[in-house]
Parts: structure tokens; C-alpha cells; sequence
């Protein structure tokens, strides 16, 4: 046994066993094909997925502590472009993405004077305020986010958001523990709970690893940041190269309501493991290798008025489907 495993784990390290596993090529393949990382502003898929995204990068701009003057304008210059080709070719696909867009514009055209945003390219025709659509940022009392009589359960999902703005205080480790056992709640393949969280601690060490991960420029100091990381030891097969993501996310979301519950805001990151970063990460933290991590996440103490994006979600119909 012992000298079979060694032959094939020698025969992997060297590149021949792949074909074995013709599952993450396969996977691969797919993603070539369906996501938009090949395709052009030719295809309303594109236009719709990089419409949402720019969207997004423009109201999570307000969102920050201090939004940066007069930022933004090459992110809506191009959503102005897609926007514009959306209308002609592709209405009807994903209107909810073109409205929220419109509003989004129209939030950032009534901070103009705020932030000194220049909109002087803008079609004024295309971008008429619609009441009904809330979207760039909002302002809310801690109060009302931490308040402990809600009625149903959505109600409390409700509350929780994204919030990138932290009170400048280091967690309690009381409340880390809370947390975490309130994450681990969640369900994971097998019961085998490979997950698990490394937390980082210090305003400069925290400052270090988000600037590794650069998904969190203009975020207020981090005095804590919790990695979520599942360990690879505990799969068994290729079929599962990529449960430690499932399983992670699940987690990451258990983790992310119960810190919110105890008054904590949290943000989480994407991490690719597989880029140069891994290495830069893993020489300011000791993390092994065999983890695969899959979130970053910073956290802090609400500020008494709590600031973070809308985010509007899709309409029911775009995300059920009953067969
Ligand atoms: C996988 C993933 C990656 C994310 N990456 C970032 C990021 O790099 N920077 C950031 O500020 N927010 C990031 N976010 C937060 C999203 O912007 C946020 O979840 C989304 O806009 C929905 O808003 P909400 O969390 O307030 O409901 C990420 C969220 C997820 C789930």
C-alpha cells in the first residue's frame, strides 16, 4: 500500500497522473465556455455581468469612510458605454441590472457637488432619478441594526451588511469565541467541519495582509481580520477539490450573521490561493499550505451610525425557477 501511494504520489509530482483527474479540466472547460472571461460587449451576458460590476465598484465608493473627490469616472464612463449598448441590443435580458445602474448614476450625479465628481458626459436624458429604486449608500442608526425584538428571522438578515468603516477597538476575544462557535453551526459535507479560522490581530499586521489581498482600499484601520481556510486533509477525492469552498462559504455566511448579532461589522474578501499572493501572505502569517483559503475577512465594532451600500438584490423571479 505504502509503496503504491508513493509511486503515484510520485508520478503526480511530476505531471503524469493528470489525466487521472479529468474532473478540474472538465470543470475548467465549462467555465471557459460560459463565463464571460472570453466573450465581448457583443454578448448581453458581458455587458449585463460587467454592468453589475461597475455598478457595484461605484456605490461601494460611497460606502467607504472617505470617499475619495471626484473618483469614480472611468468606471462610469465605461458603464455609460455598456449602458448605451444595452439599450440598443439587449433590453429585456436583465432589466433590474440596467435600473439599478441608472440609479446608481443618479445617486453619484446628486453627490457631485459632494465629492466633486465630474458629470459632465453623461446623457442627461438616459439618467432621470427613479424614486421607487434605492440604491447607492445608506446611513443607519447601530440601534436600529443591533435591536434584539425582530419579528421573523429575514428581518434580522435584513441588517446585515457589508460595512467597511469600524470602530478603531480590538475585538474582544469573549466575542471572537461567540462567533465562531455560532459559525460552526453551519452545515459542512460529512459532518467533517474541515473549516477553520486563523485570526489576525494588530492594526498593522491586519494592514499588511488586506494589502496582500487589495480588495479593501479605503476601509477605516482593522484592528482584526479573520482568515477562513478548509483543510485539504480532509477530502478524499478529486470530486471534492472543491467542497473546502463550499463548505468554507457556508461558514463564512454562519460567521458573518453571528458576528453581526454581537455588534460587529464585517466585510469578506475573495482569496485565490493559487496566485503570487499566497506566498506574500503566508510570510507575514503561518499558515500551511495543505488550507485552502478561501475568505478574508475584516471585522470591527459598529461606529453609532452605521454607513454601508445598498446593494440591491434581483428580483425573486430572476433567482428562483421552479421545474
Ligand atoms: C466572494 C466575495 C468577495 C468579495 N470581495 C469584496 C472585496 O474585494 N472588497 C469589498 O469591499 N467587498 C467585497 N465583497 C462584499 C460584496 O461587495 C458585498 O457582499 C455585496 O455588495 C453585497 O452587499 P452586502 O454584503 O452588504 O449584502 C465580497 C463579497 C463576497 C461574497
Amino acid at each position: 500500500m505504502m509503496i503504491k501511494q508513493l509511486i503515484i504520489n510520485m508520478l503526480n509530482r511530476k505531471g503524469f497522473m493528470r489525466t487521472m483527474y479529468p474532473y478540474a479540466n472538465k470543470q475548467y472547460g465549462k467555465f471557459e465556455r460560459y463565463s464571460v472571461m472570453n466573450k465581448t460587449d457583443c454578448d448581453a451576458s458581458y455587458v449585463v455581468t460587467h454592468i453589475r460590476i461597475l455598478t457595484h465598484e461605484i456605490e461601494k465608493g460611497f460606502s467607504l469612510p472617505e470617499p475619495r473627490k471626484g473618483f469614480g469616472k472611468a468606471k462610469l464612463q465605461e458603464l455609460d458605454r455598456l449602458l448605451s449598448i444595452y439599450e440598443k441590443k439587449f433590453m429585456g435580458y436583465d432589466d433590474a441590472a440596467y435600473q439599478t445602474a441608472i440609479a446608481t448614476v443618479c445617486y453619484y450625479k446628486s453627490c457631485a457637488e459632494q465629492y466633486v465628481l465630474d458629470i459632465s458626459f453623461l446623457n442627461n436624458e438616459r439618467y432621470q432619478a427613479n424614486e421607487t429604486l434605492n440604491c447607492g449608500v445608506r446611513i443607519s442608526d447601530k440601534r436600529e441594526l443591533l435591536k434584539s425584538d425582530f419579528e421573523t428571522y429575514y428581518e434580522f438578515e435584513k441588517t446585515r451588511h457589508s460595512v467597511r468603516n469600524y470602530k478603531n477597538m480590538a475585538l474582544d476575544p469573549e466575542d471572537v469565541r461567540k462567533a465562531i462557535l455560532g459559525a460552526q453551526l453551519a452545515p459542512s459535507a460529512c459532518n467533517r467541519q474541515s473549516v477553520k479560522v486563523f485570526h489576525i490581530t494588530g492594526a498593522e499586521r491586519c494592514e499588511k495582509v488586506l494589502n496582500i489581498q487589495n480588495g479593501a482600499k479605503g476601509f477605516s484601520i482593522v484592528n482584526d481580520v479573520f482568515i477562513i481556510a478548509a483543510s485539504l486533509s480532509s477530502y478524499t477525492s478529486p470530486l471534492e477539490s472543491n467542497t473546502g469552498f463550499v463548505d468554507s462559504g457556508l461558514f463564512a455566511m454562519n460567521f458573518l450573521l453571528s458576528l453581526h448579532s454581537l455588534g460587529i461589522g464585517a466585510c469578506p474578501l475573495l482569496w485565490n490561493d493559487e496566485t503570487d499572493r499566497a506566498k506574500q501572505l503566508r510570510d507575514i502569517v503561518q499558515i500551511s499550505e495543505s488550507y485552502e483559503i478561501a475568505l478574508i475577512v475584516p471585522a470591527g465594532y459598529y461606529t453609532d451610525i452605521v454607513k454601508y451600500a445598498v446593494s440591491p438584490r434581483k428580483p425573486f423571479e430572476l433567482v428562483y425557477e421552479r421545474l
